[in-house]
């Protein structure tokens, strides 16, 4: 069923939703593991879609303050039903100060990632850093990931590029060869916006 609603959803926006089919189990433990959550840490989950990584957060740190943004409306609908009280801000991720003056907290200790990057404008990539950058703890972390066949396409190298722009400290995990198509973790530590 969900798998239905994130396909109709692409068909919808390509550009928006970034792939045919939810995260696998495997890709979402693998990024969920490189986030290096702590207690306390508060954690953003950006695009969120069906749950995927939303499900691997709360079954592994569901004491943390999770802020969980899907814009497009009938996938939010899909995490509400998924996960009865959550809570999910239907905004953009460019919407981060805001939302988190909303829920009262101050800084955001590690950023969960789903976001279809690479197939952005540079435009909306720097937008989308800059919301990212503004809440982010000097010591913080962003995870994202990407598709293995497509790391070596010019948009994906630009977004590598950009990364190192902005994290002092970028890294990659193992591939994640089950997740459908196979994708491994950016590991992004010390925003350089915040020194
Ligand atoms: C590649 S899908 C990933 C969905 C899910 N996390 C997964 O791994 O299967 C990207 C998601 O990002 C959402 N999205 C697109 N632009 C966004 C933005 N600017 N801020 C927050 N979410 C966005 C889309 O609606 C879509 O659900």
């Amino acid at each position: 069923m969900s798998a239905w609603t994130f396909l109709r959803e692409f068909l919808r926006d390509p550009a928006k939703v970034g792939a045919l089919a939810p995260s696998g189990r495997a890709l979402a433990e693998l990024e969920v593991g490189a986030a290096g959550i702590e207690p306390g840490h508060v954690v953003v989950e950006l695009g969120a879609g069906t749950g995927p990584m939303t499900a691997a957060l709360l079954e592994h740190h569901s004491d943390n303050l999770l802020i969980c943004l899907e814009p497009a409306d009938e996938l939010a609908e899909c995490l509400e039903q998924r996960f009865p009280g959550l809570k999910v801000h239907r905004r953009f991720a460019q919407d981060l100060p805001e939302i988190l003056a909303e829920v009262g907290a101050t800084k955001v200790d590690r950023v969960v990632s789903s976001l279809p990057w690479a197939a952005w404008s540079s435009t909306l990539q720097d937008a989308v850093f800059e919301g990212i950058e503004s809440v982010l703890a000097p010591d913080g972390r962003m995870v994202t990931f990407t598709y293995a066949h497509t790391a070596v396409l010019p948009n994906a190298r630009r977004f590598r590029s950009k990364l190192h722009e902005h994290f002092d400290s970028v890294h990659t995990t193992r591939i994640a060869w089950a997740n459908i198509p196979p994708a491994f973790v950016y590991v992004c530590d010390t925003p350089r916006a915040r020194h």
